[in-house]
């Protein structure tokens, strides 16, 4: 049983150490129904900026059935911080190649981190069945090498891949 138990606890030290992986710690509520309404997640507030510290950091809204902004503009091999929200039910959303994997509940904030190591487009499909058009929903996420991304712009304004 001992062992057992060892085992278990190394695959979880490792999977931590080695993927990035983080288990839902910190919990951050917000009400979801005025999202809208003002606030970090009011639609000019969407998509990509860059805090004076540097910090890059995406904030998404997920609703049925599109995430907010469609495309998601990041530097290449740059911390980022996800931020994302739901208007309406429970969403969720994954990076192929990378340890993003959140749900996304409302009344919640999901926050995790992580770093694109590659330029490239990837797909973000929504895995949480949300509805009739849970098969649609999904977002990309633009990975573009740092000196071709508009740090001096994302400090001014929240950027997607349309407006940059
Ligand atoms: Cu949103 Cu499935």
């Amino acid at each position: 049983m001992t062992a057992i138990i060892a085992v278990i606890l190394a695959v979880v030290v490792f999977t931590t150490l080695h993927w990035g992986m983080q288990p839902p710690s910190s919990v951050e509520t917000i009400d979801s129904t005025r999202l809208q309404l003002g606030g970090e997640f009011s639609e000019a507030n969407l998509g990509t900026s860059v805090s004076p510290n540097g910090a890059v950091t995406v904030r998404v809204l997920a609703q049925q059935y599109a995430f907010v902004p469609k495309c998601i503009v990041v530097p290449a091999d740059t911390p980022v911080t996800l931020r994302a929200v739901s208007a309406d039910v429970v969403h969720g959303f994954i990076v192929q190649g990378t340890n993003v994997n959140t749900m996304v509940v409302p009344g919640y904030v999901a926050t995790l981190k992580t770093r694109f190591a590659q330029p490239g487009d990837y797909r973000m499909p929504c895995h949480e069945f949300c509805g009739v058009g849970h098969q649609g929903m999904w977002a990309q996420v633009r990975v573009v090498p740092r000196d071709q991304f508009p740090f001096e712009q994302a400090a001014k304004e929240a950027v997607n891949c349309a407006r940059r």
